[in-house]
C-alpha cells in the first residue's frame, strides 16, 4: 500500500492510475447520539490558523444552521501536541466527530487500527471524485477505500524573507539563490549584518527545514526514493544535505527549541530575522500582520535547480464510533465544498484541493502555489504526514532533536536516519 502510493507520487508526470474511489459504502460511524453538536478536533487554535478555522466554521454555520460546531482544538503547530491527545482519545474509545489529519501515509496507523470509517461513499454523494486532482484521490485511496477528505493543499518548502532586512544586509531581495550553497552564503551575509540569519522553532519546524533541504539537494526522484527504499540514506547526497542542514542550523536562533512556528515567523515579521523556511500557512500570518507582498516580505522555494512543490494536504476524517456521524458528514460536506475550500484557503495561505473553483482573485503568493502545484515535481512532506506513517516521522524527529542539540554529529545522525528508514520500510 505504501509502495503503491509512493510510486504514484514519485512518477515523473504523476501518471494516470485507475480511480477506485467509489468502491466503498460510505461510513456511517458507530455512535448513538443524534445531538446537534459536532465536535471538530484540529490544532488550529491560535492566530492565523484559528482565523482559517473560523472561516470554515462560518461556512458550516451557513450550510447547516441547525448544527452547532464544537471546537476541540489543541494548540501546537503541526499537531505537535494534538496528535498524542488524539491517540489517547481514540484508544479510550472517545473519538471526536471528526479530526484533522493529513492526506498520505500519516493515516496508515489509524486505518490499520480500524479507527476510521471509509468515506468513499461521500466522494460519490458530494461529487468529489472528479473535483479533486486524480493523483490526490489516488494518494488517498487505500485498498479501494478512502478515509479522509482534503480541505486544502499546502506547500512545505518555501523560504520567506524580510525585504528590508535583506536590503540592509546588502542582499538583493528579488534574487533567488541558485542552490542550497548559494542560499547558505546569503544567510551568512544576513547574519553578519547583526540579525538572526534564519529563524526556526521547535523540533517539527527543524524537520520542516530538513525536508526542504533534502528536496532541494536530492531532487524529486531521489527525495521520493527516500520513502520507498530506492534512495540510500547512507549515500553521499544525503551526507551533503545533512551538512547543509548543520550549516543552516548554526545560523538560526539559539532559543529555537522553545519556539513554535508562529514565534519563528514573528521574528521575521519584526525584522529580527532575515529568512524563515516554513510551509505556506506562514503567508497567512504575514497577511494578518498587514505586511505587503514584495514590499515587506518575499518568498521563493528552496531549490537545487529543479522546481519542486513540497506537498501536504489537510484532510478530515470520520472516526469509527463518532457520537454524531451525520454531523461529521455535514462538516465533511462544508470543508470539501467549493465555498468552503475557497473561504478556508484565502484565510489559511493554502490553495483549494478542488480544481473546479475560481481562484482568479487569490493573492499573488497563492497564484505561485497554484502554478507550481500544476507544473512542478511533487514531493510529499515528511513533517506533515504525506511521506511516512506517524512512527517513522517521530523517530526522525527524535534523531533530529538529538542532532540539533549537539548530541550527535552528521555521521551519527545519518546512520540513525538510515537505520530508521530500514526498520520502518520493512515494518
Ligand atoms: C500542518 C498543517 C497546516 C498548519 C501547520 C502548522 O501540519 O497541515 O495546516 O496548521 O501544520 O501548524
Amino acid at each position: 500500500m505504501q509502495r503503491r502510493n509512493f510510486l504514484f507520487l514519485s512518477g515523473a508526470g504523476l501518471a494516470a492510475a485507475g480511480l477506485t474511489a467509489c468502491g466503498g459504502s460510505g461510513g456511517s460511524g458507530g455512535g448513538e447520539s443524534s445531538s446537534s453538536e459536532v465536535e471538530v478536533f484540529t490544532w488550529w487554535a491560535q492566530g492565523s490558523e484559528k482565523a482559517g478555522l473560523d472561516a470554515l466554521v462560518a461556512q458550516f454555520e451557513k450550510d447547516y444552521p441547525d448544527l452547532t460546531f464544537v471546537n476541540a482544538s489543541v494548540a501546537g503547530g503541526a499537531g505537535s501536541a494534538a496528535k498524542d491527545m488524539l491517540q489517547s482519545r481514540l484508544q479510550a474509545g472517545d473519538p471526536p466527530d471528526t479530526f484533522q489529519a493529513h492526506a498520505g501515509l500519516e493515516l496508515t496507523d489509524y486505518i490499520d487500527a480500524g479507527q476510521l470509517e471509509d468515506v468513499s461513499g461521500l466522494y460519490e454523494e458530494y461529487g468529489l471524485t472528479d473535483a479533486f486532482p486524480e493523483d490526490l484521490v489516488t494518494l488517498l485511496t487505500v485498498d479501494d477505500k478512502i478515509y479522509s477528505i482534503p480541505s486544502n493543499i499546502h506547500r512545505s518548502n518555501v523560504v520567506w524573507t524580510n525585504v528590508a532586512v535583506l536590503e540592509a544586509a546588502g542582499i538583493d531581495p528579488t534574487a533567488v539563490p541558485a542552490d542550497v550553497e548559494a542560499f547558505i552564503a546569503d544567510v551568512e551575509k544576513a547574519a553578519a549584518s547583526g540579525v538572526t540569519g534564519l529563524s526556526v522553532g521547535t523540533t517539527w519546524t527543524q524537520v520542516n527545514l530538513l525536508e526542504a533541504i533534502l528536496m532541494a539537494d536530492l531532487g524529486s526522484t531521489s527525495y521520493n526514493g527516500l520513502w520507498t527504499g530506492e534512495t540510500d540514506w547512507s549515500g553521499g547526497e544525503v551526507t551533503t544535505a545533512l551538512e547543509h542542514f548543520e550549516a543552516l542550523i548554526a545560523l538560526t536562533n539559539t532559543d529555537r527549541d522553545g519556539l513554535d512556528w508562529t514565534d519563528a515567523t514573528q521574528m521575521l515579521i519584526d525584522g529580527k530575522a532575515a529568512y524563515n523556511i516554513m510551509g505556506d500557512w506562514a503567508v497567512a500570518s504575514f497577511q494578518q500582520a498587514d505586511l505587503t507582498d514584495g514590499e515587506d516580505f518575499g518568498y521563493f522555494p528552496l531549490s537545487g535547480g529543479e522546481e519542486i512543490f513540497g506537498f501536504l494536504a489537510d484532510s478530515f476524517t470520520l472516526p469509527v464510533g463518532a457520537p454524531n456521524p451525520d454531523g461529521a458528514k455535514a462538516w465533511l460536506d462544508t470543508i470539501s465544498s467549493q465555498d468552503g475550500q475557497v473561504a478556508f484557503s484565502l484565510a489559511k495561505g493554502s490553495i483549494p484541493a478542488r480544481t473546479d473553483v475560481d481562484t482568479a482573485e487569490f493573492p499573488a503568493y497563492q497564484q505561485t502555489a497554484i502554478d507550481s502545484y500544476a507544473q512542478d515535481a511533487i514531493c510529499p512532506s515528511l513533517a506533515h504526514g504525506a511521506a511516512t506513517p506517524v512512527a517513522w516521522l517521530n523517530e526522525v524527529s527524535d534523531a533530529t532533536s538529538k542532532f540539533t542539540t549537539g548530541a550527535s554529529d552528521v555521521a551519527g545522525y545519518q546512520e540513525e536516519l538510515a537505520t530508521i528508514a530500514e526498520s520502518n520500510a520493512s515494518a
